[in-house]
């Protein structure tokens, strides 16, 4: 009686989501369903479809804010993709609980209301729809249901900064691309299953560089290692790993029983929500003329920490920086003018849900456009060029996130 209060009482009110794995109609009717019954905070639109498109797969994401439509200045973009691989399809569940948790708590929960304030979440809970369809239920080493529908590791699947990949290139991943392409993220997770860590890039590398303990640096390690381990010590499970090849060894079935305990708890659990809240953490700003008029193709980044392939402000002139606590000085650069060098403060403001705010103001009469050249051809990093320059991508931060599932998975 006592255990069976306590667990109503975990779970939230009015959920309209049942916990259990859900087809990929079923899936697509409750965004419908909560993009209709939540329309003034959520925005369903679909990037694109599987290869079994034609049957009507769409990859649906359903983003969420207090203005879902559109970007607005100020308010940094944060993605979660899950289900991948389509056997690891715990991430795809705990992120259709996290859409119910997300428009329930809504002008309820101060926290959650605060974070729809001040951010706009794109939830993509399945990236292969096709694989999870074709996944048996607690096949230990699926012959089917990792790829998508042509054989294809969608993991394996980007083009490479290290090295070519040779993969043509499939439908699901040419969405996630042209997503990328169209929308500013600042910071994103991606859900795998199968394992508990929160592992971050690089995934590849280059020999020469890789350091003593086998890592593969980008120049935001600090900033990567930071949230990893937020995750982590937000996630009272992340050392208790578990995988399919001993689950006989976990009495009574205990370990799924736990896995979907926490499938539960981790949709509710606050640490989703101070995680996706880390997207708050460092500086944002615009770079304007003396005008004020927003200048789109400038680079701004800290100095000593150059990327191969910075981020350049769009029409809106807007950058953000994920950045530790600490002084830096950021380097504002266009073309035709010197670069602007700000020396920055930056407080830890997470709990506020907002970064550091520091706009440049280029005091020039005439301001050439830095030419908006793209990211050279991969691979980036010949040997010689990863030597001499720092290394990493952006705007888009990265993060892998592998949970605890019913299934055995790899990265
Ligand atoms: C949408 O609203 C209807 C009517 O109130 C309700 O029955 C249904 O459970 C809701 N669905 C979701 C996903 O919010
Ligand atoms: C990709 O193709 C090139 C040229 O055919 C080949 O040299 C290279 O080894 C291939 N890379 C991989 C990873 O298979
Ligand atoms: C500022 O950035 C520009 C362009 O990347 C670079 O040439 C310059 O050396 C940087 N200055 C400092 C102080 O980092
Ligand atoms: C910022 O402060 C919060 C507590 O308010 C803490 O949990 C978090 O780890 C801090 N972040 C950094 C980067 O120190
Ligand atoms: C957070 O906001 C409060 C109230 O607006 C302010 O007093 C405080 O200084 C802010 N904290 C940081 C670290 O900016
Ligand atoms: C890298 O640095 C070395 C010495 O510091 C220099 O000889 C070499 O030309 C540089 N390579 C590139 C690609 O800039
Ligand atoms: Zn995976």
């Amino acid at each position: 009686m006592g255990g069976l209060c306590l667990v109503s009482l975990l779970l939230p009110l009015a959920s309209a989501l049942d916990f259990g794995y859900h087809h990929t109609e079923e899936m697509e009717a409750f965004l419908k369903a909560v993009s209709k019954n939540h329309s003034s905070i959520t925005h369903l639109y679909s990037i694109g479809q599987s290869v079994q498109g034609k049957a009507g797969r769409d990859l649906w994401v359903l983003a969420l804010g207090r203005f879902p439509t559109q970007h607005r200045i100020g308010i940094p973009e944060f993605k979660y993709v899950a289900n991948m691989h389509g056997d690891e399809a715990v991430g795809r569940e705990l992120l259709l609980h996290l859409i119910d948790l997300l428009v329930t708590s809504d002008q309820h929960d101060p926290v959650i209301t605060r974070l729809i304030d001040s951010t706009r979440i794109h939830i993509l809970p399945s990236m292969n729809p096709d694989g999870f369809e074709a996944t048996k239920e607690f096949d230990c080493f699926p012959p089917f249901g990792r790829n998508n529908a042509n054989f294809e590791d969608l993991n394996r699947n980007f083009p490479d900064v290290f090295d070519k990949n040779n993969a043509t290139i499939q439908p699901e991943t040419r969405a996630v691309m042209d997503w990328l392409k169209n929308e500013m993220f600042v910071l994103s997770a991606n859900l795998h299953g199968g394992a508990l860590v929160a592992s971050y890039p690089f995934d590849n590398g280059y020999l020469g560089e890789i350091t003593l303990q086998g890592n593969s640096k980008t120049v935001d390690d600090d900033v990567f290692v930071h949230l990893a381990r937020t995750y982590a010590n937000n996630h009272a499970t992340m050392s208790q790993g578990g995988s399919c090849h001993n689950v006989e060894d976990f009495p009574g079935g205990i370990t799924n029983g736990y896995a979907w305990y926490r499938l539960l708890g981790g949709m509710q659990d606050y640490n989703y929500i101070w995680y996706i809240k880390q997207v708050h953490l460092g500086v944002k700003g615009r770079v304007l003329d003396k005008n004020e008029n927003p200048i789109p193709g400038a680079i701004v980044e800290v100095s000593g920490r150059q990327h191969v392939c910075p981020y350049r402000t769009r029409e809106n002139g807007e950058y953000y920086l994920l950045l530790l606590p600490g002084t830096y000085i950021l380097n504002a650069t266009i073309t035709g003018s010197v670069s602007l060098l700000h020396e920055v403060h930056i407080p830890n403001t997470t709990a506020n849900f907002s970064a550091q705010k520091l706009d440049f103001i280029f005091p020039d009469e005439k301001l050439g456009r830095l030419e908006l050249t793209s990211c050279p051809e991969v691979p980036l990093y010949s040997p010689n060029y990863y030597k001499n320059t720092s290394t990493a991508l952006k705007p888009c931060i990265n993060f892998l996130i592998l949970i605890h599932g019913l299934y055995v998975a790899f990265r």
